[in-house]
């Protein structure tokens, strides 16, 4: 089923210059890029999309992550996205990421993971939504 998924580029990734390679990926596996812009978000913008995770602990420092230089903000298309972007993403944390995923090849650690992706149709569509509008 055709279906949309929010994907950020997150600011380790386009600091170190792995914007390319990553998107390469996604369109090698058959996605497209449906909507996609550099920006740079601040701290309320950071809690209205990490809403679920204001409480935890590694909020705090994962905030600062955020909001500390450009990001990629993407809307992807294709055939089963939502799930098919989480694998070929893999775990959040680098070090137990299968090999040939993103995370296992340009994540720094658990909060400096390169990037994020909806968890669910029901969360693409808030998250698209909140950073493109109703697009
Ligand atoms: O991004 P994903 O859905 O895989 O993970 P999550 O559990 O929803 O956590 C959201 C983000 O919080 C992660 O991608 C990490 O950047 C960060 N995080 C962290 O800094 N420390 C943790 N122990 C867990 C998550
Ligand atoms: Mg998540």
């Amino acid at each position: 089923m055709l279906e949309q998924t929010f994907v950020i580029i997150k600011p380790d990734a386009v600091a170190a210059g792995n914007v390319g390679a990553i998107l390469s990926r996604y369109e090698e596996a058959g996605l497209r890029i449906h909507r996609m812009d550099l920006r740079v978000i601040d701290g309320s913008f950071a809690d209205r999309h990490y809403v679920e995770h204001l409480e935890r602990d590694y909020y705090p420092p994962l905030r600062e992550f955020m909001t500390e230089g450009p990001l990629i903000a993407l809307v992807l298309t294709g055939d089963g996205a939502v799930a098919r972007v989480r694998a070929l993403h893999g775990a959040t944390d680098p070090s137990v990421a299968d090999h040939g995923t993103i995370r296992a090849d340009f994540a720094e650690s658990t909060r400096r993971n390169a990037v994020h992706a909806s968890d669910s149709p029901e969360t693409a569509a808030r998250e698209i939504g909140l950073w493109f509008g109703e697009g």
